[in-house]
């Protein structure tokens, strides 16, 4: 009897197949009718109105690529944050940039370093490079300098540091986040990815501009998928040094960017009334979130972003898949974390007033306690 082989077919690079997929947060809720989307940090107020007008007028020049290297749109980030256009790549989302690096900065053998609850797209861009992910223990929920700069090698060629960190929306003051700069080596590139910073309100923070324009190994990541409600079109930009700037120039697709979010951006950035409308309505939601789920009994990580990471207790009934459960069937979708190794809590985006209002109605409901 002969005994078939495998045939021989083509191998991913080492690395890739060690990827766990990522996992978008749910959508739907099966059999309800509304449903009230909490699970991955998007605008409940959506873009400026300005945006869309923009991106609807491109509708008539489809045909047409769009600028290869986004000029008006870099141009625009440039006004408002007085920075250099030159030193400014925008991508499809800030995930687009964030694999740009790591595809320019790792080689195999090399490792990169993330925090134990960091974005997830840090290993999988960094195991997707073909290098080693490092992970660096956090302290409450929040990264640690010294535990970042313990685990630097001369094999470590990438920082990525959340700031503020997603999902448990804790951040590391400006003068933490220098220290670190400065005690590094100068071959590691230290990435700040700042998704969330148009939220921070917080005397100590830095959104990472004023380090990249002082240094010559840090970068920012910026989105316009949270404060500016563009999620959909996939946009984001980054500031850096010439030199790195030149180098993800020259391995991003010639065009990375599309035509409705080139316009879309450059309304969004532009449109401060909208910004700070939603900065407005974070700022109230996120604190009453923070303290009404508190009153119910649940711990709730302080956050400086759009989300609240909400801690459950291990009793059988009551655990954070219970209550993802519970939730799910009033239409009130959150995120699991334990894929970040927060097996215990839920992330809540800040939503609509109905939204919130609805979703500490429902905890109460499910932890039995009145209101
Ligand atoms: C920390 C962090 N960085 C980057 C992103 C990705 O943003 P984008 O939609 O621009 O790819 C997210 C989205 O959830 C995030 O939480």
């Amino acid at each position: 009897m002969s005994v078939s082989r495998p045939q021989p077919r083509p191998t991913p690079r080492p690395g890739v197949l060690s990827i766990q997929a990522y996992v978008p947060g749910k959508s739907s809720a099966p059999g309800v009718a509304k449903v009230f989307k909490l699970s991955s940090n998007e605008s409940p107020l959506g873009p400026s109105p300005r945006a869309i007008e923009a991106y609807r007028r491109t509708g008539e020049h489809l045909e047409d690529y769009p600028d290869g290297s986004a000029s008006e749109l870099r141009e625009a980030i440039g006004r408002v944050y007085g920075l250099d256009p030159d030193r400014i790549v925008c991508g499809a989302g800030s995930d687009d940039l964030l694999n740009l690096l790591a595809r320019a900065y790792l080689a195999d053998g090399d490792e990169a370093i993330h925090t134990t609850h960091g974005f997830l797209v840090y290993p999988i861009a960094t195991l997707g490079a073909g290098a080693t992910p490092v992970v660096a223990a956090e302290k409450n929920y929040t990264a640690d300098v010294d535990t970042i700069l313990a685990k630097v090698t001369v094999k470590t060629k990438i920082i990525f540091l959340a700031n503020p960190n997603n999902p448990t929306g804790t951040y590391v003051p400006f003068d933490e986040v220098k220290r670190m700069q400065r005690a590094l080596p100068p071959h590691v590139l230290l990435v700040i990815d700042a998704a969330y910073s148009e939220y921070v309100e917080r005397n100590d923070y830095e959104s990472g501009i004023e380090l990249v324009a002082t240094s010559e190994n840090v970068v920012m990541c910026r989105t316009f998928s949270k404060i500016h409600g563009l999620a959909g079109l996939r946009l984001g930009w980054m500031y850096g040094p010439a030199h790195v700037v030149d180098a993800v120039n020259r391995i991003r697709g010639p065009f990375n960017v599309n035509l409705p979010a080139i316009a879309a951006g450059i309304a969004a950035i532009e449109d401060t009334a909208h910004q700070d409308f939603s900065r407005a309505h974070n700022r109230t939601w996120l604190a009453w979130l923070t303290e009404e789920i508190g009153k119910l009994g649940l711990e709730v990580t302080p956050s400086a972003a759009n989300f609240v990471l909400i801690h459950f207790p291990t009793t059988k009934g009551r655990t954070a898949q219970d209550a993802d459960r519970f939730l799910t069937a009033r239409g009130l979708i959150l995120r699991q974390v334990g894929a970040y190794q927060l097996p215990n809590a839920l992330r809540m985006s800040v939503g609509t007033e109905e939204a919130n209002r609805l979703v500490v109605q429902a905890l109460a409901d499910f932890l039995g306690s009145k209101r």
